[in-house]
């Protein structure tokens, strides 16, 4: 199957030998800006000669195509539904994926249908399709839902890493220490990671990183690494306003700390995690 292209444009598939980097970016907490980093990652992906699939794995409040201003034809619901290819329901975003700017995205809704309440069964389903995909993409993003929901973790048992969003407000770090136990018991494979977003000073952020890394050293016996820190920029909300990636609108704001967080995600760490078991290079 000549899954992860569009037919609309003609642009053929790569053939690659081995599959993408499948990478989440959760949280426990919503409204943290999960959907923001997940289209800005994506276009700094694609700036590195990636070729990007954005998944709008939000199954209850998909949203990556309200912040991209793309109006999709179908989406995942139809796909999971059997109504159409997966092929036939990406939608290239800035020229599509294999472009210097441009990814290709797999939206969550299209007014068709709605995934909220997919049982978790339906939610491995779609975790395997996904999964086959990746053998067309160098880099997989999936925007999941808020929450520690089955179906959320069954989405996330399919990624190589996890990027767990968290901001120093006490119920967003709660949560995402939550997410971190669940997903470490639930998928001891996955690689999580946390983002500090929305951090006034790089000092406060790096505070919240540490308060996290300390608790799940603490109490789950291993530190996450860091991904980095984003600071609340007044841009962030203007992108969005304009259904713009901030890369589009200004690259020299948040976007150049979201750009770091993808070269981090290269690398293997936004610092030496040497005292961590996931101290490998991904
Ligand atoms: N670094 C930032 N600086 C300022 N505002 C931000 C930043 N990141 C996100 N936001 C704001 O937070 C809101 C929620 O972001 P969103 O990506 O929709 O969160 P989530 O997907 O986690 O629910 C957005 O409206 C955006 O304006
Ligand atoms: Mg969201």
């Amino acid at each position: 199957m000549n899954f992860g292209f569009s037919k609309k444009d003609g642009r053929s598939p790569q053939a690659r030998v081995e599959p993408a980097s499948v990478i989440a970016v959760a949280s426990g907490k919503g409204g943290v800006g999960k959907t923001w980093l997940s289209t800005t990652l994506a276009a700094s992906f694609a700036s590195m000669g990636r070729r990007v699939l954005l998944v709008d794995g939000d199954l209850g409040l998909a949203n990556v195509d309200v912040q991209l201003g793309i109006a999709p034809e179908t989406d995942l619901a139809a796909v999971v539904a059997g109504w159409v290819e997966l092929q036939d329901a990406v939608c290239p975003v800035n020229g599509g994926a294999g472009t210097a700017s441009g990814f290709d995205v797999l939206p969550g809704r299209s007014g068709s249908g709605a995934l909220a309440g997919l049982p978790p069964e339906e939610a491995a389903k779609l975790a395997a399709t996904l999964t086959s995909v990746a053998m067309q993409y160098d880099t997989v993003l999936i925007d999941l839902g808020a929450g520690i929901e089955e179906s959320v973790m069954r989405l996330a048992r399919a990624c190589d890493r996890c990027v767990i969003v968290a901001n120093d407000e006490p119920t967003s770090m709660t949560d995402a220490y939550a997410f971190i136990k669940v997903l470490r018991g639930y998928a001891p494979s996955v690689q999580p990671w946390i983002a500090v977003n929305m951090a006034d000073t790089r000092v406060a952020g790096r505070r919240t990183y540490e308060a996290l890394a300390r608790a799940s050293q603490t109490f789950l016996g291993f530190r996450p690494p860091m991904a980095g820190i984003i600071l609340r920029d007044p841009k962030v909300r203007e992108a969005i306003r304009q259904q713009k990636t901030i890369v589009q609108l200004d690259p020299n704001t948040a976007a150049v700390d979201a750009f770091q967080i993808a070269e981090a995600l290269v690398r293997g760490g936004a610092e030496s995690t040497e005292d961590s078991q996931y101290a490998r290079s991904a």
